[in-house]
């Protein structure tokens, strides 16, 4: 890469960033709750239309990865007007985290949902050790009372 912006910021996943993006780890003892972003990038291959896969960067430094989903059919028998976009993955970096990236990201993906007028974000996660639970809500999420799979489903009115 040869961006010097000094701010974070989201950039897409191309030839020139595939590398930094499939190199963005967890800590080991985080590994349950987020895929590895090469399985992340596999998915995006496979719903190219939902997933909206970038890369965090503040200035050069390759800090995460974010994937949002976009507008899913949520229960198409129940409900086929339940349209949702959301965080589908995000992984900050072990190195980087409690930087505020988490943050910043997640206000980025909020902010491309806004542009695309969606009125709510969505997130799922894991509820086991490490949990980002309390990470979301303080983004403000709330818990919808819903489960997918065995996730937790958190919203949050944009
Ligand atoms: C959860 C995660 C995304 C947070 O990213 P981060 O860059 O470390 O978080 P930030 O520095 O932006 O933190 C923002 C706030 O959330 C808090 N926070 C972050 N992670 C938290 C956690 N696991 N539990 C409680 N609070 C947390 C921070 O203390 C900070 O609080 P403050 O505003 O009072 O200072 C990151 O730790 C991570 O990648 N975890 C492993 C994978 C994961 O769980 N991903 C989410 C899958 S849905």
């Amino acid at each position: 890469m040869s961006t010097t912006s000094p701010s974070p910021r989201l950039i897409p996943i191309t030839a020139d960033t595939i590398d930094a993006a499939c190199a963005i780890s967890v800590r080991p003892d985080q590994q349950h709750l987020v895929s590895p972003v090469v399985k992340s990038l596999a998915e995006a291959y496979v719903h190219p239309g939902v997933a909206w896969p970038r890369l965090i960067v503040d200035g050069d430094e390759p800090v995460g990865f974010v994937m949002a989903f976009l507008d899913i059919a949520w229960n198409p028998s129940k409900d086929p007007t339940d349209i949702r976009s959301g965080i589908w993955r995000l992984n900050i970096s072990a190195d980087h985290q409690g930087k505020g990236y988490g943050r910043f990201a997640v206000q980025a993906v909020i902010d491309e949902l806004r542009r695309r007028g969606a009125t709510r974000a969505y997130v799922t996660y894991d509820t086991g050790p490490g949990t980002p639970a309390p990470f979301y809500a303080g983004l403000g999420f709330h818990p919808t009372g819903e489960l997918s799979g065995d996730q937790p489903v958190a919203e949050l009115t944009l």
